[in-house]
């Protein structure tokens, strides 16, 4: 979607819909807010009145539509909540509120009066590019199945107006990079959100290769020939039930200023997880069509890594494979040889994604002996128990690693929370019969067994995060109503915007 910046003021521009922010009044009789002048003229006198009989208060989340009588357009408020409160995160909500609200309205031009969301805890560079990622991020809807959409707002601007026309050059600059960015995330979306009959391990491999071209990255595909040579018996393993067999995509990008340092993210991309044998329930199984979340978030870190060039040279691996039960596949009771010779006695065929990543973890450790890997995964229903939809599970073995992580969640706005990982965790994944299980005796501390589970096929003394992204990987009609306002239907793309972060900041 076009995103510019405009010198002039909104109100001489006439958008189809004007979206100005709205501070909250503090105190008993709270004053009309004086930033909100223009606004109140721009609607020929409308706002204040509604301010005053307690139509319109600022609150975050309240959207108010006003029609300017001259018939130039709306006008739209959108609650900010107090002044001395307002984030990037919240202006990036208040941005995908207002897109949202004109859905189907027959709005195509949609402009932010700038001047409205710049405060000192959001000056105008933070401002403009959090207004880019809500209306980006907040205007996506999956349409590929729809034979009848309404085509949404089709143009963004941000109006300067007399207070920053003079930082034009500076904030289109934002605004151009920040654009990129929150489109990288919807093309991220965009392939995730397709179903496990379209998005094969294949399939994905297709559409690696078709970006390695388009970007300039060095795609390998192991197919499951390649993988029975290179004894990658977890990814034969888990794909060995499906027609769809499974597939180890490597993606290779150089390095700009840095390329000595190797930093590798490695996804788990299961196209559906039924459980094999150890079938699911059918309710929401539909949902596991997401399960590739991980891998995919991959396929968009390294897209934005190329074309942005980032410092590092950056590896990126996918692990796919279909989880389905048939006569060919895997079963409790199997002891599977991965890559690096590890072996797993398989006590859970639906604890797949640990047994996919074993040989993802072994293979780039052994190749590349990166600096630092991160993997990402839908991995446990334990980690949705522990810390919710929007919070990803961090584990890492390394301190610097796990901050330099949650800096960059702190400047994106998808929460991490740090989780211990200790003795405990890995004594309970050792096998009686193997060297690890894929499952534990007793159900506890799901999220950090996995962890230890997966730890135990990072070569030794790599730094190593893991970021289990089970709740937020993706959002139903349920639970999406508790979600940021960005964040719509399906696939979210959580952790593209993060890692990409990142990997963008020059490392010590
Ligand atoms: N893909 C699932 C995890 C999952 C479940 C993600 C629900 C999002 C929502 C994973 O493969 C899985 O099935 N994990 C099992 C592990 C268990 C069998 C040890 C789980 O969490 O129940
Ligand atoms: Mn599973
Ligand atoms: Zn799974």
């Amino acid at each position: 979607m076009p995103v510019e910046v405009d010198r002039r003021e909104a109100a001489a521009a006439a958008p189809d819909v004007v979206v100005a922010g709205l501070f909250e009044g503090e105190g008993k009789d709270p004053a009309f807010p004086a930033g909100s002048a223009p606004d109140d003229a721009a609607t020929g006198g409308l706002l204040r009145p509604a301010w005053q009989r307690g139509e319109v208060r600022g609150r975050r989340g309240e959207v108010t539509v006003f029609h300017r009588p001259d018939g130039r357009g709306r006008w739209m408020t959108v609650g900010l909540g107090p002044r001395a409160r307002l984030s990037n995160e919240g202006i990036r909500g208040a941005a995908a509120q207002a897109i949202r609200a004109v859905r189907g309205k027959g709005a195509r031009s949609l402009g932010f009066r700038f001047a409205s969301f710049v405060t000192e805890r959001t000056p105008a560079a933070d401002a403009a590019r959090a207004l880019v990622d809500g209306a980006v991020l907040g205007g996506y809807e999956f349409l590929r199945y729809r034979t009848t959409a309404d085509p949404g707002v089709e143009e963004v601007t941000l109006f300067l107006g007399a207070e920053h026309a003079a930082d034009e050059r500076r904030l289109a600059a934002e605004v151009k990079e920040e654009r990129f960015v929150a489109e990288n995330v919807v093309w991220t979306r965009e392939i995730g959100n397709l179903p496990a009959d379209t998005a094969t391990p294949q399939r994905l491999a297709e559409i690696a290769r078709e970006l390695g071209k388009e970007v300039g990255l060095k795609v390998t595909v192991f197919d499951e020939e390649a993988l029975a040579r290179m004894g990658c018996g977890g990814l034969l393993a888990v794909g060995g039930g499906s027609i769809h067999p499974p597939r180890m995509i490597v993606l290779e990008y150089p390095g700009g200023r840095q390329r000595g340092r190797t930093v590798a993210v490695v996804g788990k991309g299961i196209t559906f997880d039924s459980g094999g044998i150890s079938i699911k329930p059918a309710a929401k199984m539909s949902d596991m069509k997401f399960d590739k979340s991980g891998a995919v978030a991959v396929l968009g870190i390294l897209r934005a890594a190329a074309r942005l060039k980032v410092p590092p040279r950056v590896i990126g691996v996918l692990c796919c494979a279909e989880n389905l039960p048939s006569g060919s596949s895997y079963r409790p009771g199997d002891v599977v040889r991965t890559y690096s010779g590890r072996t797993i006695e398989v006590l859970n065929t639906d604890a797949e994604g640990r047994v996919v990543l074993a040989d993802g973890l072994g293979y780039v450790s052994k190749e590349y002996r990166p600096d630092a890997i991160v993997d990402l995964a839908t991995l446990t229903g334990a980690q949705v128990v522990a810390l919710g939809d929007d919070t990803a599970g961090l584990v890492a073995n390394d301190d610097r690693l796990a901050a330099d992580l949650l800096a960059a969640s702190a400047a994106t706005g998808e929460p991490l929370w740090r989780m211990p990982l200790t003795d405990y965790h890995r004594e309970l994944v050792k096998s009686d019969l193997a060297d690890v299980r894929n499952s534990t005796e007793i159900p506890v501390a799901g999220m950090l067994t996995a962890a230890a589970f997966l730890e135990s096929f990072v070569g030794p003394g790599i730094r190593w995060a893991h970021l289990d992204i089970a709740g937020p990987g993706w959002t139903s009609k349920l639970t999406r109503r508790y979600q940021p306002a960005y964040q719509n239907l399906g696939a979210t793309g959580f952790g593209v915007r993060t890692l990409l972060h990142y990997l963008r900041q020059p490392a010590e």
